[in-house]
Formats: C-alpha cells, sequence, structure tokens
C-alpha cells in the first residue's frame, strides 16, 4: 500500500516545483535538431500575438503502437495544451518497434506542425524521461479476445515498476503523468509508488474514456447533444466493476432519469440504466475488441489528450473522471487510484467534488469496484517497494 498521501480538502496542486537536470540546449535533441525557423516564424504569426511559453515537454510510451500513432498527431497539432503552446515530444519504444516509430516520426516532421518543437525517439525511458513535464504511459500490452484487463497484471505490472523508477529519476518533480496502459489503475499505483520523489498526486491513471462512453450513450438515448449531459461520473476501477454513476446527472437541465423517461415513455429507464447501460459501459472495451478485433485506439488517444488537456487547461467547473490517489473520500481506501468525479483548474489542480449524497446502491457499487483495486493491489505486492 501506498505510504505517501496528502490530507487536502480544497484543490489538489501538483507540486510546481521545477528540477532541470539540464537545461534543454545541453540535450541531445537539440544536438540532432535542427529548428525549422519558417515553422517557429509560423507558430508566432498564427497563435501569439507575442512570445510563445515555454515549450512542454510530453514523454510517451509505446508511440509505434495504435493509441501512440492517433494521440501523437493530435498532441503536435496543438489539441493538448492549445494553439500558443510549443510541445516536444519524446517517444519510447521497445527496440523491436524503432524502426516503427522513427517511421511515426518521419510522418510528424512531415506534417510541419508550427507548434512541434522537436520529436526524440528512444528505447531507453531513462532518457525519453529527461526534464519532462508529462509522460503518458500507454506502452504495454494491450488484451486480446476473451481476457480480462486484470489478466494483464502481471506483465504490464512489470513494465510500470522501470517506468516508474526511471521517472523517478529523470522527470521534472512536477511531472504530470497520466497512466493509459491497463490495468491503468493498478499500473498507476505501481509507477507512483515506484517513483517516491514525484508527488503521488501528479499520477493518475484514465477514465475518460469509460465516462466519454456514458455521455455518448446517454446523449443517444435521450436524443441530444453530448453538451445536455452534466454531472455524470465514473467511480472506482477501469474495469467491468467500474460504477457509471446517473445519480446526479442532468440532461438538458432535468434528472437524467426525467429527462430519458420523455424521450422514451414506452420504456422502463432504470431498467434500462442497470440492464443496458451500465453493462455497455462497463463492457465496452471488450466489445471494441470483439467488433474490431484489436482494442480501442483512436478513442483511447482521444480519451488520453481530454484528460490531459482538462487537467492541465481545466474543465471550467465541469464534472469529468479521473482515477486519482484516494486520500479516503468517500470511503474508499487511501492509496488506490479510484476514479473520483473531479473538476479542475487551469494549471493542473483537480479537486473531488465533494458532499455528494451516496445511497445504498452506490455505496454498494463503489464498494464492489473497491474490492476488486484491493485485490489487484495483493496480486502486485511485489511491484510496489514504498
Ligand atoms: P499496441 O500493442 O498497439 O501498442 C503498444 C505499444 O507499446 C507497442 O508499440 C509496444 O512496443 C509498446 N510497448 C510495450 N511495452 C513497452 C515499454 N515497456 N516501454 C515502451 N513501449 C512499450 O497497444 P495499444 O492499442 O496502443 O494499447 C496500449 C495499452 O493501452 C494497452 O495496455 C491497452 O489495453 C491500453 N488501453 C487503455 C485504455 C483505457 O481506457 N485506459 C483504452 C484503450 C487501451
Ligand atoms: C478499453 O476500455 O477499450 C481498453 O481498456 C481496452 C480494453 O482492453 O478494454
Amino acid at each position: 500500500m501506498l505510504k505517501r498521501g496528502l490530507n487536502v480538502t480544497g484543490f489538489i496542486r501538483p507540486s510546481q516545483v521545477r528540477c532541470f537536470r539540464s537545461d534543454i540546449l545541453g540535450t541531445d535533441i537539440f544536438r540532432v535538431h535542427h529548428k525549422d525557423e519558417l515553422t517557429a516564424i509560423r507558430a508566432e504569426r498564427e497563435y501569439c500575438n507575442g512570445g510563445m511559453q515555454e515549450t512542454v515537454k510530453v514523454a510517451v510510451t509505446g508511440g509505434a503502437g495504435a493509441i501512440g500513432y492517433s494521440l501523437l498527431f493530435r498532441i503536435a497539432s496543438g489539441e493538448m495544451f492549445g494553439k500558443k503552446q510549443r510541445v516536444q515530444i519524446r517517444c519510447v519504444e521497445l527496440p523491436f518497434a524503432m524502426d516503427s516509430l522513427r517511421g511515426v516520426a518521419m510522418e510528424l516532421q512531415d506534417c510541419a506542425f508550427p507548434l512541434l518543437d522537436g520529436v526524440f525517439c528512444t528505447d531507453d525511458a531513462e532518457r525519453g524521461f529527461e526534464d519532462i513535464d508529462y509522460a503518458l504511459l500507454v506502452g504495454s500490452k494491450p488484451r486480446g479476445p476473451g481476457m480480462e484487463r486484470a489478466d494483464l497484471l502481471k506483465q504490464n505490472g512489470a513494465i510500470f515498476t522501470g517506468i516508474g523508477g526511471a521517472l523517478n529519476k529523470w522527470a521534472r518533480k512536477s511531472c504530470k503523468v497520466v497512466v493509459v496502459g491497463n490495468p491503468a489503475n493498478t499500473n498507476c499505483l505501481i509507477a507512483a509508488n515506484n517513483a517516491p520523489d514525484i508527488p503521488i498526486e501528479n499520477f493518475t491513471a484514465m477514465t475518460r474514456l469509460d465516462h466519454d462512453r456514458g455521455l455518448g450513450q446517454l446523449a443517444k438515448k435521450a436524443g441530444v447533444n453530448i453538451k445536455q449531459v452534466k454531472d455524470f461520473c465514473i467511480w472506482g476501477n477501469h474495469s467491468p466493476t467500474m460504477y457509471p454513476d446517473i445519480s446526479r446527472c442532468t440532461i438538458g437541465g432535468q434528472s437524467a432519469m426525467q429527462a430519458l423517461s420523455t424521450a422514451n415513455p414506452d420504456e422502463d429507464m432504470q431498467q434500462w440504466y442497470t440492464g443496458e447501460f451500465m453493462p455497455c459501459v462497463q463492457q465496452r472495451g471488450a466489445a471494441i475488441i470483439n467488433a474490431r478485433g484489436a482494442s480501442s485506439a483512436a478513442s483511447a488517444g482521444n480519451a488520453c489528450l481530454m484528460h490531459a488537456r482538462d487537467w492541465e487547461l481545466g474543465t471550467g467547473g465541469a464534472v469529468t473522471s479521473m482515477a486519482i490517489p484516494s486520500n479516503g473520500e468517500y470511503d474508499v481506501t487511501p492509496g488506490l487510484f479510484f476514479s473520483y468525479p473531479v473538476t479542475t483548474q487551469e494549471g493542473g489542480a483537480y479537486k473531488i467534488v465533494q458532499n455528494l449524497n451516496i445511497d445504498d446502491f452506490s455505496r454498494q457499487k463503489i464498494k464492489l469496484t473497491e474490492n476488486e483495486l484491493l485485490a489487484e493491489r495483493d496480486a502486485v505486492a511485489e511491484y510496489l517497494p514504498h
């Protein structure tokens, strides 16, 4: 179990301390990367009426994989941190995938993205993580048909031990981490536990895809635009035990149940919620694997992008879902990476929605997914040195 953690009631603000191990000018990237002046001038003209902000360095593991291929181009185009923010991408891959990764890097170069301040490709996580501001931890094995995400615990757990150690050694202490590789919550626990010098609140696991899946299903059933659906959330694990909660959700200003019933007068919406909606969101990953023969990639890349964007730029009061370290909120065991309803503020602060009234149904569902995370934690105890 994690021995670190903060007892914070307000916004949790990841450490802003910047620890430069080397200035970027001294690293390989600037030795091999000749800046395209035209690109820089275009960026200034198109996106800024003044100077640019300091380049944000984003490491992506598994850059040659399916998610990486959809994610990298969108980071480089400015969709993650906005159109005024230069980014440098540092891709970490396994040795066998380096040729493929180099091809991806060539394609990134061929897009002439004005905001892209270099792509660095390596099979050495330590070099990949040098001075990074963000780590998007995608690289790991996906499950195949018939597998549960927890079946990946041992294989991917070992990966996240090494990744945590490398982050601890080389990333900035202010580095923010988003774990995508499955089983995401427990991999995040492992990475955080192996990076004791980076504040634990800087580690998060992605349940944004589940959140967005839920929004999509609700909007479709109610016959409204996604924007009308508010205060939906995912609790717990990115697994079939997750709890997609509509108890406070509103659709077009009405309670979700009311809006769904109005749109579907001949159906029992409570039955639809527990018998169709919840299993659909919980099992959507498997349904996609069965349909396309491979796990979700573009939607997962999109969710990762939105998770990081909202973390950095803020949700403007809107509720989203992120798996973050529990400090015991809503009676969840401290130290688990648990998906909560959160709001975020520009600059990287997030806050769990407070004082929610949890009914018996919700309490039971939250307990179920917590128990699964406890069992996963115990199964990887060997990877949790701190
Ligand atoms: P993929 O097999 O297409 O790509 C994974 C890439 O990671 C490969 O290129 C591989 O070489 C690389 N890799 C493996 N181990 C690595 C390591 N130690 N360091 C660096 N790179 C490494 O898989 P994918 O479809 O991109 O999925 C990646 C992961 O994301 C899987 O674990 C999948 O289950 C997970 N996923 C999570 C969510 C979510 O909602 N949290 C959604 C979709 C997929
Ligand atoms: C998803 O939810 O699509 C991913 O976690 C992939 C999977 O294994 O389900």
